[in-house]
């Protein structure tokens, strides 16, 4: 069994920016002297103090809770994306149906299928099943990168910073403003989800996780970890996961690590979640069923699940700190540099109390008057306190959007 090397070292946010997103000039020809021999994949060290027992480990709660309302942007495509590329020159992504370029709607810039799609340079990385290329904001060329790559064909893509991590059918290769690494033993690589540092990789049987060090990569397989899904955190999170939609937070702690359930939100214990993403500039986003929750070193920031699609196939973030979500026909993005609207007595609450309370609550119902803006201040920790338990309205069923939209109003003082 390999034991855990990760789990040593704390994930820092990645403080690389994101706003260049430029991961490296495709385009030039790679320094074959800059080659590393991929050693480290086999520096395997870490006590492998990892506790499966979730369930008898505290809850991991965040510092802070932020809500972040977005104006989503909506294309229709006919297949599922494999890969978004936001680029100084546009926006490209790639399907099953060709290459895409978003403006008003999705442009078609060629027919072939694509396997990845990359930020990379000023441009973006395509990889397709006869070779790869790179599309200059005009047209496609073939990339000069793919001599470096030995003619391996190109499985998953992802940029992180000024970082690219290339799963081919044979080696891994990580490319860096400094060198192009090259890890054969981590061979068959076809997704990565990856921030600069880390990244969770997905090979035909098993997903590993690994981190960049001096000495290279440390790899560590999650075989034996209690997750299904699993993507790099921030802070003291080493990673996050998913085991049957609960989410996890593999911890660093004294000397170890150890898996937690993970308050999502207000939610006191291990929200639901059905999908992870790896933030390329640190932390994780999880997808719940009326929520996207950022988990960043500094906390946690909410934002409404978007109504489409309801059936999410394609889940990324992107390096803005936005997010890109594909199913039922369409892409959807949520931009990360938005405002953060305040949560308002009229704009929210009101309609909330209208739709879920009122009917017993408005002084003519069975239960106490609960209807004026001065009464929900008053009794608000009440009122959290009852639809957060599932005792309010009874039978419970408020989702965790309306909850933290309670919450935030509270936060912001109540206006
Ligand atoms: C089907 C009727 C019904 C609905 C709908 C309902 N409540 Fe109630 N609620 C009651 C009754 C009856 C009581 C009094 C009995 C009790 O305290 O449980 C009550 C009590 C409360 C109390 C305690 C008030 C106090 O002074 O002790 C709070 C707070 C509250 N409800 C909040 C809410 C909120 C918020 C909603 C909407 C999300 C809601 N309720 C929806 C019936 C309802």
């Amino acid at each position: 069994m390999r034991t855990w090397a990760i789990g040593l070292l704390a994930l820092a946010a990645c403080d690389s920016g994101g706003e260049s997103a430029a991961a490296a000039d495709a385009r030039a020809t790679v320094d074959a002297g800059a080659v590393d021999g991929g050693r480290g994949a086999d520096a395997r060290v870490g006590d492998g103090a990892v506790s499966p027992d979730a369930a008898a480990s505290p809850v991991v709660v965040p510092a802070a809770v932020t809500l972040a309302e977005r104006t989503a942007t909506t294309w229709a495509l006919t297949d599922t994306p494999v890969g978004v590329a936001m680029t100084p020159v546009g926006t490209v992504v790639g399907t099953a149906g060709g290459l895409f370029r978003l403006a008003e709607d999705a442009e078609l810039v060629d027919g072939t299928a694509v396997v990845a799609v990359a930020a990379a340079a000023d441009g973006a990385l395509v990889a397709r099943a006869d070779g790869l290329f790179y599309w200059d904001g005009l047209t496609l060329v073939p990339s000069a990168l793919a001599d470096a790559l030995d003619g391996h064909p190109v499985r998953a893509l992802a940029a992180a910073g000024e970082v690219l991590w290339i799963g081919t059918d044979g080696p891994l290769y990580r490319l860096t403003p400094a060198a192009l690494e090259v890890y054969g033993d981590l061979a068959g690589v076809q997704a990565v989800a990856a921030s600069a540092e880390a990244a969770v990789l997905t090979q035909a049987t098993e997903q590993v996780a690994v981190r960049a060090g001096a000495s290279g990569l440390e790899v560590h397989g999650l075989g034996s970890e209690p997750v299904n899904a699993a993507a790099p955190g921030a802070g003291d999170v080493v990673l996050v996961g998913l085991e049957q939609g609960a989410a996890r937070a593999r911890v660093a702690v004294a000397g170890g690590a150890t898996w937690r359930p993970l308050a999502l939100g207000q939610t006191p214990v291990g929200g639901q979640g059905e999908a992870l993403a790896a933030d390329p500039s640190g932390g994780s986003w999880v997808l719940t069923t009326d929520l996207l929750v950022h988990i960043g070193a500094a906390g946690q920031t909410l934002v409404p699940r978007p109504e489409t699609p309801e059936t999410i196939d394609y889940f990324s973030a992107d390096a803005r700190g936005g997010l890109w979500l594909g199913g039922e026909g369409v892409l959807v993005h949520l931009p990360g540099d938005g405002p953060v609207r305040p949560v308002t007595w009229a704009d929210d609450i009101a309609p909330f109390r209208d739709a879920r309370c009122a009917i017993c609550h408005d002084g003519q119902g069975v239960g106490p008057a609960l209807q004026s803006q001065a009464e929900w201040a008053r009794d608000v920790d009440e009122i959290l306190r009852r639809v957060l338990a599932g005792q309010m309205p009874p039978g419970g069923g408020v989702g965790q959007a309306d909850i933290a939209r309670l919450q935030a109003w509270k936060d912001g003082g109540m206006p």
